[in-house]
Formats: structure tokens, C-alpha cells, sequence
């Protein structure tokens, strides 16, 4: 996990009190989501399917030392079945009280080519990212209304183009987009705010590491010049969440440097030294 000083930047205590509930909350990125939360004193319930996972993460978070900010891990639990979900958005409630906020990190993830990928295949990400998200909020959902809540997506960049190997995951993101547009929507007027947050290359990530096995020179490719961190994701995640964001909904905030406005056009790839030159040369008017 980065060691990030979210206090920083943001007022030490704005999340006291709250609750936020995070499937997919042993993964990297979430993970990180998690402590910013924490250390600005919000309570967590950390859902994911590997039970030792999640007691690691749990135990890693135990050491953030905010005394308002508690943290929970409930593993075993499967975003596929409502069931399930309606099951650990109950404990979350039991233990910490309530839920203020939900983040719908669960994914599945693997490179196949659309010849080698069974129907099955397809539909277990479709299920596991787009329909996963759907029972997570459907289970969250008393008490997302019940406490004026918000509700944070993890969407990707990678259905704005063409990524091969991808159509899965590319159709199920593209999914989770339209859900949260129409939630947020449908959401508004009892209150409730729907959100995606797009990351785009994050270093250390099983993503990032399946989507970019060439790593040279990478970081030339992106246009603020260095591959994301954990820490961007959450930093956007705090804002989301925070009452700066208090008239933000059915956004989705892409987080990646500004790596997909790149696009195939790849100057950068062509020309890197004498762009930015030019552009460093002294500013005409
Ligand atoms: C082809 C595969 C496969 C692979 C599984 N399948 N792995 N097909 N290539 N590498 C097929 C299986 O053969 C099976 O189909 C079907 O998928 C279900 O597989 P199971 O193993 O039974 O499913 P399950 O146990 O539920 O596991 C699903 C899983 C999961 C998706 C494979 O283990 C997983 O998510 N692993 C990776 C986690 C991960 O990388 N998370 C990071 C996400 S990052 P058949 O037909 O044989 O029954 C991310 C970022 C995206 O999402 C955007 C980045 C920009």
C-alpha cells in the first residue's frame, strides 16, 4: 500500500462518522481507496471473495491509527449473488452501524482473443463487473436512501476505443457507465449521487500489468509523464465522496493522465523530443 498523506490535502475528520462499504476492497487500487477514507475518518467494510486477503488488508488498514475510523472484512462473499451481497451490506450494518457510501470495485479480468473465449468466459467478467455492481447497490440500497448516500462506480477507459483481448471487459465497463448515468438520474431527487471513476495505467495493478506488458518507456506516452498511483484513485475518490462534490452526479472522472485523449495518433511516440522543445521555447504572443 502507498504511504500517501492524504491529510495534506484534505481537512483531517471531513468523513467522521460515515460508512462506506467496498466490494472488491483487497484489490490494490482499492485498497488504497480504503485508507484515504480511513485516514480521513471514515469507518470501511472491506467485501472480497479470498477470505486471507481480505484479512491482510484488513490488518494493514488496522494500522492507520485514526481512532474515529474503523475497519471490517467480510470475505467469501461472491458480487454474482444477490444473496450474498444483501448478506454482507446486512453485517456491514450490524457492525458499524450504517452505510454512507459504496464503492463497486469488484472485477474480473483476463487477455482473450474472442476465438478463444467460451460464452462463459464473457459472461462470468459481464457478471462478475456490471452485474456484480448492479447487487451491490440493489443490497446497499435502504440505506443509501435512508442516509442520503453516494455511490462510486470503477469504470476504465478502455471501451472509449478498441483494446484486443478485451471485449469483455470492455462491454461490461461500458455497462457499468450506463448504470451509473441512469441511477444518477433515476437517484437525484431522493438525494442519492452515482459516480465512475475511470483509472487509466496504474502502476503495481494486475491491470496494469496484463494491459502493458512492455513497460519501456511508457511513462513517455502519457502526457503528465508518469504511469498513475493508487493514491490518484483515491484522491478522486475523497472529492467524489466529499461535499466539494455535493452537485456531481452521473460523472465519470477520468483519472489517467491524459493517457486515452492520446488516442492512436501517438506524437509523442514520433516526435518526443522536438514537441516538447517547441513547447518549452520561450512563450510567444
Ligand atoms: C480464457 C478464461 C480465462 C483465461 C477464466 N476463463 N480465465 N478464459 N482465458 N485466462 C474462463 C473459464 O475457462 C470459464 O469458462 C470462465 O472463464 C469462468 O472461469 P472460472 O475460473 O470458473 O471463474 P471464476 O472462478 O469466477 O474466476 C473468474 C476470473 C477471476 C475472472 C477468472 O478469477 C478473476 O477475476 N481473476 C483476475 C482478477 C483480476 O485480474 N482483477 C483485476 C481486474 S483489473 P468455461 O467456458 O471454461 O466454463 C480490471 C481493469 C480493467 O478489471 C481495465 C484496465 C484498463
Amino acid at each position: 500500500m502507498e504511504n500517501y498523506n492524504y491529510n495534506n490535502v484534505w481537512k483531517e475528520g471531513i468523513f467522521d462518522g460515515k460508512v462506506c462499504l467496498i466490494t472488491g476492497g483487497s484489490g490494490t487500487i482499492c485498497r488504497q481507496q480504503a485508507a484515504a477514507l480511513m485516514k480521513l475518518g471514515c469507518s470501511v467494510s472491506i467485501i472480497g471473495r479470498d477470505q486471507k486477503q481480505v484479512d491482510e488488508v484488513v490488518k494493514l488498514l488496522g494500522k492507520i491509527g485514526n481512532k474515529n475510523a474503523k475497519v471490517i472484512g467480510l470475505g467469501g462473499c461472491d458480487v454474482r449473488s444477490i444473496d450474498s451481497m444483501v448478506s454482507v451490506a446486512g453485517k456491514t450494518v450490524e457492525k458499524l452501524g450504517k452505510i454512507d457510501y459504496v464503492i463497486c470495485g469488484a472485477a474480473g479480468n483476463f487477455m482473450s482473443d474472442f476465438n478463444h473465449m467460451s460464452a462463459n468466459a464473457f459472461k462470468t467478467v459481464v457478471d462478475i463487473d456490471l452485474l456484480g455492481s448492479f447487487n451491490t447497490v440493489k443490497a446497499c440500497y435502504p440505506q443509501l436512501i435512508k442516509n442520503k448516500g453516494s455511490v462510486i462506480f470503477v469504470s476504465a477507459t478502455l471501451h472509449y476505443y478498441g483494446v484486443p483481448f478485451q471485449s469483455h471487459v470492455g462491454a461490461a465497463k461500458a455497462g457499468i457507465d450506463a448504470l451509473s448515468n441512469a441511477l444518477a438520474v433515476e437517484f437525484g431527487p431522493i438525494g442519492v449521487r452515482c459516480n465512475c471513476i475511470a483509472p487509466g495505467p496504474i502502476g503495481g495493478t494486475e491491470g496494469f500489468n496484463k494491459l502493458v506488458p512492455n513497460k519501456e518507456n511508457f511513462e513517455s506516452k502519457i502526457p503528465l509523464q508518469r504511469v498513475g498511483r493508487t493514491s490518484d484513485i483515491a484522491n478522486a475518490t475523497v472529492f467524489l465522496f466529499s461535499d466539494a462534490a455535493e452537485w456531481i452526479t452521473g460523472t465519470v472522472m477520468i483519472v489517467d493522465g491524459g493517457f486515452w485523449h492520446m488516442g492512436n495518433f501517438n506524437t509523442y511516440d514520433a516526435y518526443p523530443n522536438v514537441l516538447r522543445n517547441k513547447l518549452l521555447e520561450k512563450p510567444k504572443l
